[in-house]
């Protein structure tokens, strides 16, 4: 049995004619990526290095665009594209600056998330996968590992 999220176009629905079960339904859908944001974010709250960058007061309206931005990303209702447009992530990431510092702060928090979900071994590694290929894209700031001279 085959998901629609493994190797691309191949899905359930190719083999069975049955619909086919996208990785959002199969992770038990929106009530687990609000889990995965509501964590993620609580660890934003309070971090030193990600807190100053987000410009709103209140992080809920940050949660909700990443929350269904994912739900979306992962085969959910396209509620983000809906209300923001295309993602366009990087540009949008743009007025911010991300090393590897910010990255890794990021990754820190999602990675807590992510533990704290309740996924299979497999479900858990392709989410993980995806996070942290996804978080080393939106760097944009080039650093010399040599640092200062
Ligand atoms: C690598 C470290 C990252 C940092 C430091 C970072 C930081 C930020 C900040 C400060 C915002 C603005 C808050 C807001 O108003 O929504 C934002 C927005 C957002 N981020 Fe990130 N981000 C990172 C990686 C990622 C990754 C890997 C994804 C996706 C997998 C992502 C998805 C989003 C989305 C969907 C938004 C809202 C975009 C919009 O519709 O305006 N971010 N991020």
């Amino acid at each position: 049995m085959r998901y629609a999220w493994q190797d691309g176009a191949v899905t359930a629905a190719a083999d069975s004619g049955q619909p086919s079960t996208t990785f959002f339904e199969l992770v038990g859908g929106e009530p687990t990526f609000r889990k995965l944001v509501d964590e993620f974010y609580a660890g934003v709250a309070t971090d030193p290095v990600l807190r100053p960058m987000y410009p709103e007061e209140d992080l809920g309206p940050a949660a909700d665009r990443l929350r269904l931005f994912l739900m979306q990303y992962w085969g959910g209702p396209n509620t983000y594209s809906s209300q923001r447009g295309h993602p366009r992530l990087r540009m949008r990431h743009a007025p911010f600056r991300i090393g590897a510092v910010e990255r890794d702060a990021w990754l820190h928090h999602m990675r807590r998330a992510v533990d704290r979900l309740d996924l299979s071994p497999e479900a858990s590694a392709a989410l993980w996968d995806y996070l942290e290929r996804a978080a080393y894209f939106m760097v944009n700031v080039m650093e010399d590992p040599a640092g200062p001279a």
